[in-house]
């Protein structure tokens, strides 16, 4: 970040109230944008998709975050690579679909060509001093995790992947994620700052009056104590819905499934989450009659009637039932264009027939249109002259600390 930057971020620090939402420039500056990006978003690790979209050598699609294109794409049965799409010639993009099959990379403006380990193979009539050793292109940080894809932008050597995220193989590894197939995916791109997509998915204040599917799914007291995170209802709830939480893990663990809570301060690199606790009542899974819309996925024997919210960072989500999975991938664009893109994975053994698509995208579609709805209405008042942060709720607890986490980023002084 340059002086420039740094000062305005200061001075937005500054002023903003603990307890409060941002101060409008935070949600609508492109400055704070830039410095959002610097600091944030190109130092972590992002998810970028499930490993079972690039099956086949020279399989490959496009990440896009703020203004870079980032070229996913299969080398071999055993090694996926990540590359800036930009061309060391004079810097066309390369690969133009979301999407495809190329044997090599092959530049469209001047036909440069380039391997699927990033080597420049040929250049036509160039210099004779020119040497081709030196224009590889620019490798991205990927990493695959339990089938699931995470890049990294820095320029700089990232937080070590395993020491961030290692302690969640072993529930990754339970819910077959690696061995999963994708059976849906929806894009709800949002005309809204990345941070109101996250603190919108970080509290369920809004769930009453904004989502009647999910409401219908879940009970109310768990909607009120842990909607979005282990922390984020009020104390006086989440210590009476604390038993009965302790009770199901309990059964849960017995059946096989790693029991465990991970809820990172707002000093942690990624904020990372992982929480488990049971369905409503009498409800297999998510849906909206509370049946399994899909085989049991990975190690289980038997249905636990449990489910998880699992967050590497603020930009990269899970949601699991015991038969399907979603990946929430919130993607940062500009000031006020935010990717929403969910993935639903099912079994890897499960047939296309044993899978109902929509009774299983039935409550997550639903609730992600509307919020797509909300928080863009939220961008539009955040805009106003009139607008001022406003005072959280009790149960926005997950707001509050996403927010001091955000600061935490630029160095600000600690609170929690
Ligand atoms: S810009 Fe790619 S070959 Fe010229
Ligand atoms: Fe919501």
């Amino acid at each position: 970040m340059d002086e420039t930057s740094d000062q305005l971020m200061q001075s937005l620090i500054a002023k903003t109230r603990p307890g409060y939402s941002f101060e409008q420039d935070f949600y609508t500056s492109e400055a704070v944008f830039k410095a959002d990006f610097d600091q944030i978003i190109s130092r972590k690790w992002l998810l970028a998709g499930h490993v079972s979209r690039i099956p086949a050598k020279g399989d490959y699609f496009l990440f896009r975050v703020g203004a870079e294109q980032i070229i996913v794409i299969r080398e071999n049965a055993t090694s996926v690579r990540a590359f800036f799409n930009v061309c060391r010639h004079r810097g066309s993009t390369i690969c133009q679909s979301e999407s495809g099959n190329a044997p090599k990379l092959v530049c469209p403006y001047h036909a440069w060509t380039f391997g699927l380990d990033g080597r420049l193979l040929a250049a036509r009539l160039m210099p004779e001093d020119f040497d081709k050793a030196e224009n590889s292109l620019f490798a991205c940080h990927v990493r695959v995790f339990h089938g699931l894809v995470f890049i990294n932008l820095s320029e700089d050597e990232p937080d070590d992947f395993d020491a961030t995220f290692g302690d969640m193989g072993p529930i990754l590894d339970y819910h077959g994620i690696a061995e999963a197939r994708i059976a849906h995916a929806g894009s709800y791109p949002t005309t809204a700052n990345w941070k109101l997509v996250v603190e919108n998915f970080f509290e369920c204040y809004h769930c009453v009056p904004s989502h009647p599917e999910f409401c219908s799914m879940h009970a109310a007291e768990s909607i009120v104590a842990v909607g979005a995170g282990p922390s984020s209802g009020p104390a006086d709830a989440v210590a009476a819905f604390a038993p009965k939480v302790q009770a199901w893990e309990e059964s849960a663990a017995a059946l096989g499934r790693p029991i465990g809570t991970i809820d990172e301060p707002a000093t942690s690199s990624h904020l990372r989450l992982l929480m488990q606790r049971m369905n409503k009542p009498g409800w297999a899974a998510e849906t909206q009659d509370g049946s399994a819309p899909a085989p049991l996925m990975g190690k289980r024997s038997k249905p636990d009637g449990g489910r998880m919210h699992l967050s590497f960072s603020p930009f990269s989500q899970i949601v699991a039932d015991d038969h399907f999975v979603i990946l929430f991938q919130f993607t940062p664009r500009s000031a006020l264009v935010s990717d929403v893109e969910m993935i639903w994975l099912v079994d890897g053994r499960a047939s296309e027939a044993e899978v109902d698509i929509e009774k299983m995208i039935w409550g997550y579609h639903a609730t992600t249109s509307q919020d797509k709805v909300i928080t863009e209405n939220n961008q539009t008042g955040i805009m106003s002259s009139r607008y001022r942060p406003g005072r959280y709720s009790d149960q926005e607890g997950s707001v509050i600390k996403f927010q001091q986490w955000y600061l935490n980023q630029f160095g600000a002084k600690p609170v929690a």
